[in-house]
């Protein structure tokens, strides 16, 4: 058997690594920008062929398939998705776990998924107001004084959404310049070079809690959610410094607990599944509206709220980056044979299971990283004991031939496992302590990650947010929204 995986990324060594595992013994085969160090060692060890190209050129894509006629090809990152590659492969009778790029709109435009959560009256679903321009929106931020997200309206690999609280009147002249400067920003930078897209920009209401994402194998037909996990998106220690593609995540069991034996948890049973039934709404719902078969991942990334409870904040075409490592750490069942359900359509056939446990995964990037990729790249990169493999994904790096060097981002990503999430932690910690640069170029990572406080802070605000919403559960709120408007007193809307 022969499996292309499209891409070069942490992610995509954790797929490598699951396929290899596989009972079939596939030959793998990869497709990427960079050389991902252990994404070649498992591509020549089984006797397969690593292609360098443009993962989001559909004829770079098409052509390796081609040359290396694959039983099917796994699409790892959503920029190829969003360029179609998916469509592309299986218009050549090549099967392909990808979301197609009709129905990968779900991440693409945050807009397009909103309207769609609207439309089908999907629960969690949260207010927000879409802008093509960013002059169109300031009359909306002039008027309106509240606490709000701004997003660009496309995915952006996690940059450029500010939360902006807005509660006293005697600072709403301050705050409003502060949306204005930064919508203007979204618009003018952070969305520039995407043409690809209606809306630039997205507006939402504030809403705070635990965030967690829950993804999901689809064939289009059945939907098998994986554990839940937490991903941490700011830079540093503390939920500080800008947000990233992601610094690491935990998991524990499939509603994110303390520990195996231990019922703290961030989400109930009940609230996971609740999640899970929301994510296979949207894959639903994406179907009816474009008439296509969703075949792959799809992932809700989720908050609890005090308004809903399971809310979406956004949903992904694929897997997660860190996230996969959790969920593939934790699988089971033969990776190989959960894609051919899919590609056949048959995914309720198989069991898929996962291991009870902790695991936390750190990713370790060179100083720089998010803001100044220029300044994190082309460093040489030094693994100390524990060997490279088992336990450390290489991310963003270039393997030369002749040692390996930093691409720009999170350069590996470390994965401890555990009975709980602090002991997973604490393994994690120590790989990210054998990572160096050998140019004497910093690197940073995120210590808390796991840690016995970062934890019970998150089952916490879990709690507080729990109380509410369930308050309103039981007086038939659920989702309602109470505003004061002068005169009339407190309203019901939504
Ligand atoms: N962990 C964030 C992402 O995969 O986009």
């Amino acid at each position: 058997m022969k499996i292309l995986l499209v891409g070069g990324g942490g992610r995509e060594h954790a797929i490598a690594e699951s396929l290899a595992k596989s009972s079939h013994c596939p030959k793998v085969y990869c497709v990427s920008e960079l050389i991902n160090p252990g994404i070649r060692k498992i591509v020549s060890s089984g006797g397969g062929e690593y292609f360098r190209g443009d993962t989001n050129d559909p004829s770079a894509v098409v052509g390796a398939a081609l040359r290396c006629s694959p039983d099917f090809v796994f699409v790892g990152p959503e920029e190829p998705n969003f360029h179609g590659i998916p469509d592309a492969l299986e218009d050549k009778g090549i099967p392909c776990i990808g979301a197609s790029k009709e129905v990968a709109e779900l991440e693409l435009s945050k807009a397009s998924m909103r309207d769609l959560q609207w439309k089908y009256k999907i629960p969690g679903r949260l207010w927000y107001k879409k802008f093509k321009t960013f002059e169109e929106a300031v009359p909306y931020i002039e008027e309106y004084a509240e606490s709000i997200a701004l997003k660009p309206a496309r995915q952006a690999g996690g940059k450029g959404v500010k939360v902006i609280e807005d509660f006293q009147v005697y600072l709403q002249d301050d705050k409003r310049k502060v949306k204005k400067e930064h919508a203007e920003s979204i618009v003018n930078e952070y969305m520039k070079g995407y043409d690809d897209i209606e809306y630039k920009l997205l507006i939402e209401e504030r809403v705070w809690g635990p965030e967690y994402t829950v993804q999901c194998f689809t064939d289009g037909r059945t939907v098998v959610p994986m554990p839940a996990v937490q991903d941490n998106k700011h830079a540093f220690d503390g939920d500080l410094g800008p947000e990233t593609g992601g610094m690491g995540s935990i998991s524990c069991c499939m509603n994110l607990r303390y520990g195996v034996e231990d019922e703290r948890a961030v989400i109930t049973e009940g609230e996971y599944q609740r999640s899970a039934e929301i994510v296979k709404m949207m894959i639903d719902a994406i179907q009816r509206e474009t008439g296509k078969k969703y075949h792959g991942i799809s992932a809700g990334q989720m908050m609890l709220t005090s308004v809903w409870g399971p809310t979406v904040i956004e949903m992904y075409s694929r897997l997660g980056d860190p996230e996969a490592a959790n969920v593939l750490t934790m699988l089971k069942t033969d990776l190989v044979d959960i894609c051919e359900a899919i590609i056949c359509e048959d995914l309720n056939k198989v069991k898929v299971e996962f291991e009870d446990q902790a695991v936390a995964v750190k990713a370790v990037c060179p100083e720089g990283y998010p803001d100044r990729r220029d300044l994190a790249k082309g460093h040489p990169v030094s693994i100390s004991a524990p060997s490279n493999s088992g336990g450390i994904l290489w991310a963003s790096a270039e393997d030369t031939g002749n040692g390996v060097v930093t691409g720009g981002s999170r350069v590996v990503e470390c994965i401890g496992t555990g009975d709980t999430l602090p002991e997973a932690s604490a393994r994690a910690e120590e790989l990210c302590m054998g990572v160096g640069l050998s140019d004497g170029w910093k690197l940073f990572h995120r210590s808390d990650i796991g840690t016995e406080k970062s934890i019970l802070r998150r089952i916490q605000l879990g709690n507080m947010a729990r109380e509410i919403y369930q308050y309103r559960e039981r007086k038939g709120l659920l989702g309602k929204r109470m505003i004061w408007i002068p005169g009339k007193g407190l309203m019901e809307v939504g």
